[in-house]
């Protein structure tokens, strides 16, 4: 019996991301069969950030489940607005609840509430970092739609800088074979070098980095968009400047490939223009609903290895 959290993707290894995705697709194939895995068992949604789709997405996932979600969305109506600590919060939410997802603005929160708390914790995003179960989702939606996870050329496109799912993402392909990246972004967001070191450059994976889409969109498999983060910015109008640097119109996707699969993590500003939603290529609103099952099978695991099932 282990209470284990989950705080960046390399905390589950190949096997683990493995099994996941086969209960993802066996919950899919099954929904039935899994309707009552978590009854009693209570879920809490510890929001101190905005959040539509990963906070509906676990609270959905626990309600498939059978199980119970308590919530806590915005600093400004928890005790965290009466300076209450991470720590604390998370020992207190421990005695009422059997997992935490957390979503916090400060990079490393998840951990300190990790380190306190008596139950397994899933970070749900901290700050410019990183975010797990968004990647969760993304090793589905490439799985399903390519049929493999290795041999991809990904392409990693907008704010790699502060974009925490980039990330997470890069860090997680980087440990399968005959990867190629393709990090296309301005000068001043590029993929920070600690990740570039920790897993680009330490696995020999080869990338390529460019500020210009339209001169490689033909070479890749994956294009993945991402908004630029106004909200980790020190000014203004270096968000301004910044925010429309790319978007995707089926004009630039016709020197695309044909089994091209574009992604996003969501939500999208401009960097997808809704005419693209009705190419075949589009996957991300596939990518949310993979998003949901895949955190089915991660608070099943947990909750299993926690001994609580
Ligand atoms: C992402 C996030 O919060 O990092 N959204 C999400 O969880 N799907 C991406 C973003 O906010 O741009």
């Amino acid at each position: 019996m282990t209470k284990r959290s989950i705080i960046d993707v390399p905390d589950l290894s190949l096997p683990e991301l493995d099994r996941l995705m086969d209960t993802a697709e066996d919950i899919i194939a099954r929904p039935d069969d899994y309707a009552d895995a978590c009854r009693r068992k209570k879920l809490a949604t510890l929001f101190f950030e905005p959040s539509t789709r990963t906070r509906l997405s676990f609270e959905a996932a626990m309600y498939e489940l059978g199980g119970n979600v308590l919530s806590v969305t915005g600093a400004a109506t928890s005790s965290a607005a009466k300076g209450e600590s991470v720590a604390d919060t998370a020992k207190t939410v421990s005695c009422y609840a059997d997992i935490i997802a957390m979503r916090h603005p400060k990079e490393g929160a998840a951990l300190v509430a990790a380190r306190n708390a008596s139950v397994p914790v899933i970070n749900a995003g901290d700050g410019g970092h990183c975010h797990p179960t968004q990647t969760l989702a993304d090793l589905l939606t490439i799985r399903r739609e390519k049929g493999r996870l290795d041999r991809v050329t990904v392409g990693l496109c907008g704010d790699l800088k502060f974009g925490r799912t980039v990330h997470s993402l890069i860090g997680a392909l980087s440990r399968y074979a005959g990867l190629r990246f393709v990090l296309v972004s301005p000068e001043e967001l590029k993929v920070p070098s600690y990740v570039k070191n920790e897993h680009l450059k330490k696995n020999g994976i080869p990338y390529l980095q460019t500020t210009d889409l339209e001169e490689v969109i033909g070479d890749l498999d994956i294009l993945y968009m991402t908004r630029v983060q106004r909200e980790r910015f020190f000014n203004e109008e270096d968000y301004l400047r910044l925010r429309d640097s790319y978007i995707l119109t089926p004009e630039k996707l016709k020197k695309a490939r044909k089994d091209l699969c574009v992604m996003h993590p969501l939500p999208r500003v401009n960097e997808i223009s809704v005419a693209v939603d009705d190419d075949p290529r589009a996957c991300y609103f596939k990518q949310v609903l993979n998003g949901k099952y895949m955190r089915m099978a991660l608070i099943l695991m947990l909750l299993r290895e926690a001994g609580k099932l």
